[in-house]
C-alpha cells in the first residue's frame, strides 16, 4: 500500500494530545453520569476511532451502539436533511444517550441527528466530539463534552477521512493541497 505521510503537510492533534483529552472527556463523564446507565451511540464511519478510545477510557459499564447516516443532496454542499443508513439496534426508551462523533463542521449532521434521537423518548441526549470547526459553522451545536476546536482547514486521520483514505492515520493531520486539487 502507498505511504499516508506524502499526502500531509503537519501534524495538527497528536495521538498522545488526542488520549489525555479523552482522558479528561472520560473523568467528567464518569462523574456526569455516576450510577446511571449510559448509552454511547458512535456515527459511522469517523467516530470509530474516538468511540473506541473513549469507551476504554471510561471505568464504569457503558453499552455501545452506531449509526450510520449520510446528507442528502449533490455535491460536496452538506444540505441538512438527514437519511439514515442504519439505524440503532437499542431502544432508547428511558436511556441515558451520548452521541459521541469525531468532528463538527457545518453542524447539520449533529444538530439533525441530536433531535432524531431526542424524539425517541431518551431520558437524556448529549453529544461528545472530539474536534469542531468553529468557522464553519451553519448551525450552532450544543456540545457538552469537546475536545479541541480547530481550525477550518482540511484535516484527516483518526477517523476523519478524505474520499473514505486517511481513517487510519493516528494523528490528525492537515492533507496537502496536491491531493484534492
Ligand atoms: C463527517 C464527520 C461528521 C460529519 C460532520 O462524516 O464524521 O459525521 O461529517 O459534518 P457536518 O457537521 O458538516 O454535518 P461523513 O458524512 O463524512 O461520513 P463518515 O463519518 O463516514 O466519514
Ligand atoms: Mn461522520
Ligand atoms: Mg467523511
Amino acid at each position: 500500500a502507498r505511504e499516508i505521510q506524502a499526502d500531509l503537510t503537519e501534524t495538527l492533534v497528536t495521538e498522545a494530545e488526542i488520549h489525555a483529552k479523552l482522558a479528561e472527556l472520560a473523568r467528567r463523564i464518569e462523574a456526569d453520569y455516576d450510577g446511571k446507565d449510559l448509552l454511547l451511540v458512535g456515527v459511522l464511519k469517523g467516530a470509530v476511532m474516538v468511540m473506541a478510545d473513549l469507551a476504554r477510557e471510561l471505568k464504569s459499564h457503558v453499552n455501545m451502539d452506531w449509526m450510520a447516516v449520510s446528507s442528502y443532496g449533490a455535491g460536496t454542499q452538506s444540505s441538512g436533511v438527514v437519511r439514515i443508513l442504519k439505524d440503532l439496534d437499542a431502544d432508547l426508551t428511558g436511556r441515558h444517550v451520548l452521541i459521541v462523533e469525531d468532528i463538527i463542521d457545518s453542524g447539520l449532521t449533529l444538530s439533525w441527528l441530536l433531535g432524531n434521537l431526542e424524539s425517541r423518548g431518551a431520558e437524556s441526549v448529549e453529544i461528545c466530539a472530539l474536534f469542531r470547526k468553529p468557522e464553519a459553522a451553519k448551525v450552532e451545536v450544543g456540545v457538552k463534552y469537546l475536545g479541541f476546536d480547530i481550525p477550518n482547514q482540511f484535516v484527516v486521520g483518526y477517523g476523519l477521512d478524505y474520499a473514505e483514505r486517511y481513517r487510519n492515520l493516528r494523528d490528525v493531520a492537515i492533507l496537502a493541497p496536491h491531493v484534492y486539487s
